[in-house]
């Protein structure tokens, strides 16, 4: 060994000085630079460690543990440095670095659109708006008694046939019981449940309409076990059934853009009376003639159905009507397979535009509360 270990010591120490004077900050490939001259395999350490085998046999212990002291001082002091430069470098990039906002972003047309049935159901409401109504929501989860029992469809009427419904089993509870332990929660088949909870909640006039999901026991070409209606309710005292077919022909024509025909039919539907069909004309495909299409249902409210919510049917009437959403974005987009419309197809969505007019401002409950 040439030098005593303190003058080594020493040298590595002006080294490390060195570096921290340089420049005023410390720089990765600097710090790793002295790692290599002092610690690295052909560095100055491993060699004074390598001459161990020369010294007389009595120095060996005392040289060998003022070396490992050495070693282990310059690791200590050359980590502390790493550590230093990675804090300094993170500085500079913070305080150098930007995000240039006006830069264009790089694929513009992946902004997404909206789904057609929620463009149609933005569009519906804004034309109820401005006609006048409110919008309302409604449980999807519903008693068995506002799907069907107020609105006058009672246990046993061959109107549920219609309505083939997904029971709840596991929503039982006492005052949900009836008369025969039955399970009393369904998915509700229709949007006119609505109707009940608005005449209980609300004192009359109403002009509500609920737009929502609706659940039934059904799958082909062209129906879904999920689709979408809307409900309208109108209740005042002076109201007939020329105001019913007015709003719905204004309705009509406003969503399609043009002076729709339409025809009403007599039908019927437990919870109006009379009730009707409604009726579209479209040109047919093959010979250009005309055909008449249903897009749903409505009538004068049952007078049994306002006993049920304590509305004075001597005092007031009403109209209610109900369409299949998905039916009317069929039209307007002039689409011919609903299953599109529940097939997550990204690409199919994309031809629809993201926007078709004001939805408004959310769900309103301006009516006046009992
Ligand atoms: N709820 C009925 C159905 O789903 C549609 C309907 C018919 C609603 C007549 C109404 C109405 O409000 O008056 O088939």
């Amino acid at each position: 060994m040439t030098r005593d270990i303190s003058e080594y010591k020493q040298q590595f120490t002006e080294n490390l000085k060195e570096i921290k004077a340089d420049k005023g900050h410390l720089l990765h490939d600097d710090v790793e630079r002295l790692r290599v001259a002092w610690l690295g395999r052909k560095g100055i350490l491993p060699e004074l460690f390598s001459q161990l085998k020369t010294v007389a046999r009595e120095d060996k212990a005392s040289m060998g543990k003022e070396l490992n002291l050495l070693k282990v001082f310059c690791e200590q002091q050359i980590k502390e440095l790493q550590e230093r430069a990675r804090q300094q470098q993170i500085r500079h990039l913070l305080s150098h670095s930007s995000i240039d906002v006006t830069l264009p972003v790089a694929d513009q047309h992946r902004v997404g659109s909206l789904h057609p049935v929620s463009l149609i159901n933005h569009k519906l409401q804004s034309i109820f708006r401005r006609l006048g109504y409110h919008v309302f929501d409604g449980p999807e989860v519903e008693v068995d008694y506002y799907n069907f029992r107020a609105l006058n469809i009672h246990e046993n009427h061959p109107a549920r046939d219609m309505q083939d419904t997904f029971y709840l089993k596991d929503r039982l509870s006492d005052e949900t019981k009836d008369a025969t332990n039955a399970t009393k929660w369904v998915m509700r088949t229709q949007t006119s449940n609505v109707q009940i909870h608005v005449m209980e909640n609300f004192r009359p006039p109403f002009t509500v309409v609920a737009p929502g999901k609706v659940f039934r026991v059904d799958s082909d070409p062209t129906h879904t076990p999920i689709f979408h209606q809307i409900e309208g309710l109108h209740v005042d005292k002076n109201v007939s059934l020329a105001d019913l077919k007015g709003t719905i022909q204004v309705f009509l024509s406003e969503l399609l853009g043009y002076h729709v025909a339409m025809r009403l039919r007599p039908s019927y539907f437990p919870f109006v009376e009379p009730g009707l069909e409604i009726d579209i004309a479209l040109p047919s495909k093959e010979d250009e003639q005309l055909s008449w299409l249903e897009v749903g249902g409505c009538g004068m409210v049952h007078p049994h159905v306002f006993e049920m919510v304590g509305v004075d049917s001597e005092e007031y009437m009403g109209f209610a009507f109900g369409f299949g959403i998905d039916r009317l974005a069929m039209i307007h987009f002039n689409l011919h397979d609903l299953r599109h419309f529940f097939s997550g197809d990204v690409q199919w969505l994309s031809q629809f535009p993201s926007f078709l007019g004001t939805p408004g401002s959310g769900l309103s409950s301006v009516c006046h509360r009992n």
